[in-house]
């Protein structure tokens, strides 16, 4: 137990390590079509004109590596961190002792150094589920900056809930079928909680099933985002907002986009 102060809080505070605990064996099949080189060659552009220097990062929630691993052939120097422990071990499978890896929840971050470049990628922001987590995770996040490095991260727009977090999708590979079973509504409010389960099925009948975990996201609206990093003590350099071509745009269109993408540093 991590959080949390009572029997109900322990549980919720929970909710996304057992969710990856659950789905890890798998993760990499069923996101086998996110392309880190592409969207990482979208952003680095974008950090850079914002004063990007350095080459230490801190890969929060980096879960089996895929957001850290295309830096680490850039050069840069990696330290990561998840909540989960069977998406830490991936991760470390992949690199070995090429980067700095170990089990932590970002709303109770160490120092783990100084980082030209903070981010926290992939929706994993959304997992937390108030403002007052948001404000704990962005704080952890601050006393790991350098002093001029960058904070980015992402969370998912009303248009991922109305959408992929309300629709079912099937992937077929490896034998497997991965069902996930979107519960948010079409028309999900501003900063609700959205529910989606995530099981799999062995297709010859032998292999080992995934009975269904819940994975639970709150939507984060822009106003209480920029209130949430003031609080943490963050200036706000941009916001930008991208489909499922990971180009970023602006401004952020929540109705259009499927992901939100906040540039911060320490104010
Ligand atoms: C969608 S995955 C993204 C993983 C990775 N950043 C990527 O882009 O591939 C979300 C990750 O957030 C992690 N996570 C969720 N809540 C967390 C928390 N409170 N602290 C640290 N990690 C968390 C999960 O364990 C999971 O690995």
């Amino acid at each position: 137990m991590r959080v949390g102060i009572d029997t109900a809080g322990e549980e919720r505070g929970r909710d996304a390590e057992i969710a990856y605990e659950a789905i890890a064996p798998v993760y990499d099949e069923f996101t086998h079509h996110h392309d880190y080189e592409l969207w990482l060659g979208n952003l680095l552009p974008e950090l850079e004109r914002l004063g990007l220097r350095g080459n230490r990062l801190l890969d929060v929630a980096c879960g089996t590596g895929k957001s850290f691993i295309p830096m680490l052939s850039r050069g840069w120097e990696v330290t990561a961190c998840d909540i989960s422990a069977p998406m830490v071990e991936l991760a470390r499978a992949k690199v070995g002792d090429r980067a700095e890896l170990s089990v932590a929840d970002m709303r109770e971050l160490p120092e783990l150094g100084q980082f030209d470049l903070v981010w926290c990628l992939d929706d994993a922001v959304n997992y937390l589920l108030d403002a007052e987590e948001l404000e704990r995770a962005l704080r952890g996040m601050r006393r790991n900056l350098a002093p001029e490095g960058l904070l980015l991260f992402d969370v998912n727009t009303l248009f991922a809930y109305r959408t992929f977090f309300a629709e079912e999708v099937v992937v077929e590979r490896s034998g497997q079928r991965l069902v996930w079973r979107g519960r948010a509504s079409p028309d999900a409010a501003p900063g609700s909680i959205a529910e989606a389960s995530f099981e799999v099925e062995p297709l010859d009948g032998e292999g080992t099933p995934i009975p269904p975990e819940m994975h639970r996201q709150r939507h984060f609206p822009e106003a209480e985002i920029l209130a949430t990093l003031e609080r943490a003590g963050l200036e706000c350099l941009d916001v930008y907002g991208h489909g499922y071509d990971g180009i970023p745009k602006q401004p952020l269109d929540e109705a259009e986009h499927s992901k939100a993408l906040y540039i911060a540093r320490s104010a």
